[in-house]
């Protein structure tokens, strides 16, 4: 994901994140990014390296200490995206990447992203596409994918899987209740994609671009 333009119109308004604040003669507000459901940290590192402060939060005990170890000199700590340790308005970019499937009082998390961003702030959030956690492949006795089934697309559920030896628990909601909850706290919506794989090449030989996998949408809080 190219991060590259989010905030860009703000750090322009206060001069930048980097050195160039001290000689800025505008009032400098500190830009600051939250990282919600950060896990192991690679995007607090990657905003770290374009120069902007940045905290995640994240309630696995295991993936924040990593995020540590990974990035001593990084902010981490040990909190729920339905419950944000920070006071309203106080951050200029929340992220939030694929975690919403994960959380369970999703709508509760979403208030909070917006609580915490200040007026003027960017969320930008990737996510599982609802089409994708609605269906499965259908394969040919060869296990060769004939093609997508979507079933009870509008019905709310958890979705039970072992990876890596772990039980996780995602969650399937359409689109819309995903869109309803940013609009109900007062999000406009300033960017919206179903991004191709960024090398042209499909790891997966072709599911990615046979049916809806990631959709990344960019909110502003006015
Ligand atoms: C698929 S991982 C993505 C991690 C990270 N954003 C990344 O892209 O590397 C989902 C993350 O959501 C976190 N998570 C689960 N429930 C959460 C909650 N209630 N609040 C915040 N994060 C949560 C998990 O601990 C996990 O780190």
């Amino acid at each position: 994901m190219d991060l590259r333009h989010v905030g860009r119109r703000r750090l322009g308004a206060y001069g930048g994140p980097g050195p160039g604040h001290a000689r800025s003669r505008q009032p400098r507000l500190a830009f600051l990014a939250l990282d919600v459901g950060c896990g192991e940290g690679r995007f607090c590192r990657l905003l770290a390296q374009a120069g902007v402060r940045t905290a995640g939060i994240d309630p696995t005990r295991t993936l924040v200490e990593t995020a540590r170890q990974r990035h001593p000199e990084g902010l981490y700590q040990l909190a729920s995206a339905e419950s944000l340790p920070f006071p309203d308005s106080s951050h200029d970019l929340v992220v939030s990447y694929l975690t919403l499937i994960d959380i369970e009082n999703m709508g509760a998390a979403i208030a909070e992203m917006a609580r915490v961003l200040a007026p003027g702030g960017t969320l930008l959030v990737a996510n599982l596409a609802s089409h994708n956690s609605a269906g499965r492949w259908l394969k040919d006795k060869s296990g060769k994918p004939l093609g997508y089934l979507i079933d009870r697309y509008l019905d709310e559920r958890p979705l039970r899987q072992a990876w890596a030896g772990i039980d996780i628990v995602n969650w399937h909601r359409p689109l819309s209740t995903y869109m309803q909850a940013f609009l109900a706290n007062g999000l406009r919506l300033t960017f919206f994609d179903e991004p191709k794989p960024a090398s042209g090449e499909d790891p997966t030989g072709g599911k990615f671009v046979r049916v809806p996998w990631f959709i990344v949408t960019e909110w502003q809080k006015d």
